[in-house]
């Protein structure tokens, strides 16, 4: 991704090559931010209010001075504007601000999408899943694990993709104790079996995906019946299809699991029906 427009909260628009954080910003000591990413269709950022609310919830979970859903708004339509193309990765970032300030940075980047995402759709993705050794319920009642939560401490969610590179994969898949499937590092997974979509229930402590939503409504508008649950990772390998969601990545094929081909080793039907019902509702 390149980036195109930085806008920062109290100064506006920067010159993207600007520096915009001091040395001592919470952010970069002790990974305490929140962030959100979302894609840009037509000049318009996707479902950006659901995106707000998620970033205010993450801030106010981690502990963050609360988030100014009318200053984000602000920030990411001025780097819009700055950027000034139609197609794009809009990402906001809510910090702790300079340590013991208590004064949070807000800041709105906008960049190019990534080039090769259409390529792997057509080809779909071949995933490995990697487990976190958490029981499968802690944490809904360890909330300082964070589950659920987008903060910027995502080095685990990056060595997690990085290792799935290196065993010949695409992306990685996390697994809670029972080989029970949660989510991506940076998607949601979903997974088909005649007429019925299953994907990891929120309870299991998994981000609320903004596409994860989109398309349950969808789903229903198709046909599909969704099932949310607690899955082991055998019923995702006995499925027809699978596919991962997220805002940049939209809906991703999987056609392969930890080196076994999956369904029919080509992206199915449902993940095509979806990416249609997202763009659409992109767009519309
Ligand atoms: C851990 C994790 N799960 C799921 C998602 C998908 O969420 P969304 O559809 O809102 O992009 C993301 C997005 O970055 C994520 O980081």
């Amino acid at each position: 991704m390149t980036l195109l427009a930085v806008a920062v909260r109290g100064r506006g628009a920067v010159d993207p090559d600007e520096p915009v954080l001091a040395a001592d910003d919470e952010a970069l000591l002790r990974g305490r931010a929140a962030f959100e990413t979302t894609r840009v269709y037509g000049g318009r950022p996707f479902k950006l209010d659901e995106h707000l609310a998620r970033l205010a919830g993450s801030a106010e979970r981690i502990g963050l001075p609360p988030v100014q859903i009318e200053e984000c708004t602000e920030l990411a339509l001025t780097a819009l504007e700055a950027a000034d193309t139609p197609d794009a990765v809009l990402r906001l970032y809510w910090t702790a601000g300079r340590e013991g300030s208590g004064e949070p940075t807000g800041l709105a980047l906008v960049s190019t999408i990534p080039a090769h995402l259409d390529d792997l759709r057509a080809r779909g993705i071949k995933l490995v899943s990697l487990p976190l050794g958490l029981e499968a319920d802690l944490r809904a009642f360890a909330p300082w694990l964070l589950g659920g939560v987008k903060s910027t401490s995502y080095a685990v969610n990056m060595a997690a993709e990085a290792e799935a590179r290196r065993r010949g994969a695409d992306d990685a898949v996390f697994l809670a104790s029972g080989d029970v499937v949660l989510e991506g590092p940076v998607t949601n997974v979903w997974w088909r079996l005649d007429r019925v979509l299953y994907t990891p229930a929120l309870e299991l402590g998994i981000l609320a995906g903004v596409t994860r939503a989109t398309l349950i409504a969808a789903s229903a508008e198709l046909g599909y019946e969704v099932r949310e649950g607690a899955f082991p990772l055998s019923h995702v390998a006995s499925a027809e299809e699978a596919f991962t969601s997220s805002s940049v990545r939209e809906v991703m094929p999987v056609v392969e699991l930890d080196g076994e081909q999956l369904g029919a080793g080509l992206p199915g039907s449902a993940t095509r029906e979806l990416q249609a019902a997202l763009r659409a509702a992109a767009v519309a």
